[in-house]
């Protein structure tokens, strides 16, 4: 009787100290925020305008080349990645895969105005411009023509390493996706991006663990939700995109997590057979004392 009267006691403890404590310490630390939006019904995107590709694909030239490479096109960057950082501060992403990247209305909001499509107009102030100019002089027409064909050319599908590339890697770095070469450091060179920036985007490979997959959904649809003033911008990613970046860095962070959860249910079973026979041999051994 005594036995089962302390076990009350610290059940009753235990219970208490966890509705009293644990909510409020939760939403100190992490604080609820609102559901990722993959519809952008903040920005000032296509307002249903259909783009004609053709037509798009002209304006592209005439005024993306410049900077960004569409290699799919058949436009090679203007310069390497060294000179593009230096001159930029990052490197002006592949337009390739932008039409499948890329929520049409977000895209086209970008080209009209990038630093408030991304929300991070709070950076340029003081005579500070974006690297990208804007494109709101343009006729809205003319902006859904650039996604029309930017859409016209993105391919159906891509891995889950072609997304992280396209999308994260001119900022970050993701080392242990390919230790032995190396190849998936950041694009941007570090002086260049810590210039831009204000400081060095962090490497990706570990934030699967330590954030995990739901904070980093919540945070690449809209960094400013979990770290407002953040330097990072809002990507813009199609829900399906942006499962395919977090895939990819399960994949590069977690490989173990499938047989990690397999193990689970086993050594459940383990602990209940062994709690039966270790509860039989303490009958036995009590038989005789009472
Ligand atoms: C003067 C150079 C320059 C020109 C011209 C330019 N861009 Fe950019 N663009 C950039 C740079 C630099 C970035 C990367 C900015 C960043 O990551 O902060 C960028 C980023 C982008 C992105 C990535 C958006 C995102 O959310 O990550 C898209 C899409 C894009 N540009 C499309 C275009 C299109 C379409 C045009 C033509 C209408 C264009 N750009 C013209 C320099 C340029
Ligand atoms: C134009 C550069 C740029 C791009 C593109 C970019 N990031 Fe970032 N990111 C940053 C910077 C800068 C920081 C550091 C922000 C800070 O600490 O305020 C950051 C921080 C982060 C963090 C850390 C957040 C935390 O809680 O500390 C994660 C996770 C992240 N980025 C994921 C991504 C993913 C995934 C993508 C691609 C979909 C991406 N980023 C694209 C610049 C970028």
């Amino acid at each position: 009787m005594k036995e089962l009267k302390i076990l009350a006691v610290v059940v009753l403890f235990t219970i208490a100290t966890y509705i009293g404590v644990e909510p409020y310490a939760h939403s100190q630390m992490h604080p609820h925020v609102e559901a990722p939006d993959y519809t952008f019904k903040d920005v000032d995107g296509l307002n249903t305008l259909q783009g004609n590709a053709q037509v798009g694909e002209a304006l592209v030239q005439a005024n993306c080349t410049a900077c960004h490479s569409i290699e799919k096109a058949g436009f090679p960057p203007v310069m390497d990645n060294a000179s593009a950082a230096a001159a930029y501060g990052v490197v002006p992403p592949d337009l390739s895969t932008a039409g499948k990247l890329y929520n049409a209305d977000y895209l086209a909001a970008f080209i009209k105005d990038p630093a408030t499509a991304s929300k991070v107009s709070h950076k340029f102030v003081d005579g500070r411009v974006h690297p990208m100019p804007q494109y709101n002089w343009m006729q809205p027409q003319e902006i859904a023509d650039m996604v029309a064909y930017l859409q016209s050319i993105a391919p159906k599908e891509m891995t889950n390493k072609e997304v992280f590339q396209d999308a994260c890697q001119r900022c970050h770095g993701i080392k242990y996706g390919d230790m032995q070469k190396g190849t998936m450091a950041a694009k941007s060179p570090v002086e260049n991006i810590k210039a831009y920036m204000g400081k060095i985007p962090p490497d990706l490979s570990q934030y699967i663990r330590s954030r995990g997959a739901q904070y980093l959904h919540e945070f690449v649809n809209d960094p400013q939700k979990h770290l407002e003033g953040t330097a990072m911008p809002r990507v813009g990613l199609t829900k399906a995109s942006e499962e395919q970046v977090i895939a990819y860095m399960e994949e590069v962070g977690d490989s173990k997590k499938a047989e990690r959860e397999a193990l689970g249910p086993k050594f459940l079973i383990y602990l209940v057979i062994f709690a039966i026979f270790a509860w039989l041999w303490k009958i036995s051994k009590w038989r005789d004392v009472h």
